[in-house]
């Protein structure tokens, strides 16, 4: 199925899909992903878990390589490899990847360090973000003796500081207790409004994907697919409060019903996750 998409579109996914090899032969991930994210649009993805979500970011990132499809991201919406997708986007994979030789500060800098910023810079930079971020305490300790949330922080930060337009973010708040995850969203929503990105965020978490998005995507159990898109049309800037509001859990009662319907009675038996 061809989309017409908009020409102001940051990312857009035209008909992606990739299968797996694995020992009982493959494993079909991602069947005919059809996506478009406009310049500074939030938008989210939910969908079951091993549905195929973490390997749409990383083909998007340039990681892994689509099989069919194509993929487009930056400015003009320009057709581009995957070797030169590499570096054209912020992304903060599930795994949060910190470098265990590497304190706090130093993987906090290192997305900036990569794109040529100098050190003591980057440093400078990431030692603002670790004061907001109520790390900086922990500034020179080294990933393996941080707690879940710290990780996730750190790794979060580091994606903030990587200045790109684009920002993928794969179940960035998953690790964190509640209160530490209003802060970070809210948080997140700032940066997103100062600095004009766009983001393409994965969760589990409805609330969360409407609290934050412009629109959210359905994903359909594995191979992936997107079902469909539901608007967010609710004002910004938004508070907590919004969550409890009728317009709220309207468009949350239709994404619970899609992500329902998404699933399959043997979503528990598949092995493969
Ligand atoms: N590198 C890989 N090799 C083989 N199978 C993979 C690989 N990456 C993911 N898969 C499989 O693809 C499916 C989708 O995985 P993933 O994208 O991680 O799902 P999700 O992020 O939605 O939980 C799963 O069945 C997973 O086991
Ligand atoms: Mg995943």
């Amino acid at each position: 199925m061809a989309v017409n998409h908009p020409p102001e579109a940051a990312l857009i996914v035209d008909r992606v899909s990739k299968t797996f090899p694995d020992r009982s032969g493959s494993v079909d991930a991602l069947n005919d992903v059809n996506l478009s994210v406009g310049f500074g649009e939030f938008f989210s993805i939910v969908g079951p878990s091993g549905c195929g979500k973490s390997t749409l970011l990383n083909i998007i990132a340039g990681l892994e390589a689509e099989d069919a499809g194509s993929i487009d991201v930056g400015e003009n919406g320009a057709s581009s490899r995957d070797e030169s997708r590499l570096g054209q986007v912020a992304y903060m994979p599930q795994k949060d990847l910190l470098l265990p030789w590497r304190t706090v500060r130093q993987n906090a800098a290192l997305g900036l360090e990569l794109t040529g910023v100098k050190a003591s810079i980057a440093h400078e930079r990431a030692d603002t973000l670790l004061q907001q971020f109520g790390l900086a305490r922990f500034a020179d300790a080294y990933p393996a003796t941080l707690s879940g949330g710290m990780r996730q922080r750190t790794a979060f930060l580091r994606t903030v500081l990587t200045d790109r337009p684009v920002m993928l973010l794969d179940e960035p708040f998953g690790a964190l207790d509640a209160l530490t995850r209003r802060a970070m969203q809210e948080w997140l929503l700032d940066v997103w409004s100062e600095m004009q990105r766009t983001v393409l965020l994965i969760t589990h978490d409805v609330d969360e994907a409407i609290f934050l998005s412009d629109r959210v995507a359905v994903m359909s159990q594995r191979p992936g697919t997107l079902i469909h898109t539901h608007p967010v049309d609710l004002p910004r800037p938004r508070t907590a409060e919004i969550v409890t509001e009728p317009a709220f859990m309207e468009i949350k009662r239709d994404v619970l019903r899609d992500l329902q319907s998404s699933m399959s009675l043997n979503e528990g038996l598949n092995a493969s996750q």
